[in-house]
């Protein structure tokens, strides 16, 4: 499904909630009004909840399949961590798990997202860590709809008591004859059967990624946790695939893939006395400075850059993030001097004297609180 359609926010009602595994379940919306928005594989949804401080947290749940009638999010409850139980679990995940009834309301904002099937004849692979796959779920069944492209669906997770919705992709293969799967498990259970639920043990390794793909142009798409996708990306690396072939997505906070690859050293100009003086030496007005305050240096703008958020981690500097895509406000930041603009719209501007660098670029130099 290609989206032409301005995000928007849509009351949903909850018509169905099927748990997919012992820590996942899918939650089917059905717009109260009208048909479903269309939507582009990978795009996801945003839902908005008051937390117990009063603090609105926003959350993004990628669509893992859809129709005209509904719309389908697939969602890990976040427990706490292992080694700190006594921590809350995650807010929203929980909302959507222990809260949530068939039959209820609530409202999303979307579908949105950078994160796309690209339109193209080339062959695909698809490779989720974990609840990662959702929209690589939906990117699989809209390659089923065109039936035309050889598509590769690889998943790992920890064992079969984790392991979502198998069942669909194994059906999804009767129809599609030109879908692959692949399974694997970190720690499989004594009960999980290797050859049937999985295909292998342990970390998708390179050796692995090479036996599964004879050589070809392939498109590569990676959705999962941070050190998953870190590993997926070396390994890409390492097999020669170009950077131009491989699309990602992270689940929340995490470091650049790229970055890791190859770091690039930046020319560090000393903080201008004032913050944002275009006539610092080494810069002219057509390359704003961008003072890090905090950090304590300023560095030319390069127009290269989409957006203020990935300028400053090629300082290495690590800005909190989580979508990248302007809907969640975690890279919500302080400008101490100087304005921004937003060549791609965020879904709210945050209030004055604050930019979502994650979309923001600067209107001449500027000083921000980094
Ligand atoms: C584009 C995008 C698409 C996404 N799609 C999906 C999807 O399809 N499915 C899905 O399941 N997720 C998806 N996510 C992740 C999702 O948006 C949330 O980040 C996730 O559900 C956790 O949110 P939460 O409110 O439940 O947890 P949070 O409240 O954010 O908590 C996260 C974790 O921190 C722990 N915690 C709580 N307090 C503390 C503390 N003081 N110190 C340390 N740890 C603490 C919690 O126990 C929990 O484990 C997506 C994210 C993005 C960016
Ligand atoms: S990272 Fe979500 S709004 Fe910027």
């Amino acid at each position: 499904m290609q989206n032409h359609n301005k995000a928007a926010l849509i009351d949903f009602l909850v018509t169905k909630i099927v748990c997919e595994s012992e820590n996942i379940r899918s939650f089917y919306l059905r717009p109260v009004r009208g048909e479903c928005p269309e939507y582009t594989p990978g795009e996801y949804l945003v839902f908005e909840l008051t937390d117990s401080n009063g603090k609105k947290i926003k959350r993004e749940y990628s669509i893992s399949n859809g129709s005209k009638q509904q719309l389908r999010i697939t969602i890990k409850r976040e427990d706490p961590p292992l080694q700190s139980p006594d921590l809350p679990a995650g807010v929203m995940s929980e909302y959507f798990h222990q809260q949530l009834q068939v039959g209820d309301s609530l409202i999303a904002y979307g579908p949105v997202g950078k994160f796309k099937l690209q339109s193209s004849a080339r062959p695909v692979v698809l490779l989720g860590g974990g609840v990662g796959q959702t929209p690589l779920l939906a990117m699989a069944h809209a390659l089923a709809e065109q039936g035309t492209r050889a598509t590769t669906f690889i998943h790992a997770c920890e064992n079969g008591a984790v392991h979502a919705l198998g069942a669909e992709i194994t059906a999804l293969k009767q129809s599609f004859k030109l879908l692959r799967s692949y399974v694997c498990y970190a720690n499989p259970r004594s009960c999980d059967r290797l050859g049937s639920d999985y295909q292998s043990s342990g970390f998708i390794s390179k050796e692995i990624l090479q036996s599964l793909l004879v050589l070809d142009d392939y498109e590569f798409y990676l959705c999962g946790p941070g050190p998953f996708m870190q590993a997926m990306y070396n390994h890409l690396q390492q097999l020669g695939v170009d950077d131009g072939r491989i699309f990602y997505e992270f689940f929340g906070p995490a470091t650049l893939l790229k970055k890791a690859a190859a770091t690039v050293e930046a020319v560090k100009l000393p903080v201008p006395t004032t913050a944002a003086d275009d006539s610092q030496p080494g810069t002219d007005s057509a390359s704003p400075l961008i003072t890090f305050s905090r950090s304590g240096f300023a560095v030319p703008w390069d127009p290269e850059f989409e957006n203020l958020l990935e300028f400053a981690e090629e300082q290495d500097l690590m800005p909190d993030f989580s979508c990248r895509a302007g809907t969640c406000d975690t890279c919500k930041t302080k400008i101490l001097q100087g304005q921004v603009s937003y060549p791609d719209e965020p879904m709210a501007l945050p209030e004055e004297g604050y930019a979502l660098i994650c979309c923001a670029i600067p209107k001449g130099s500027i000083s921000i609180d980094l």
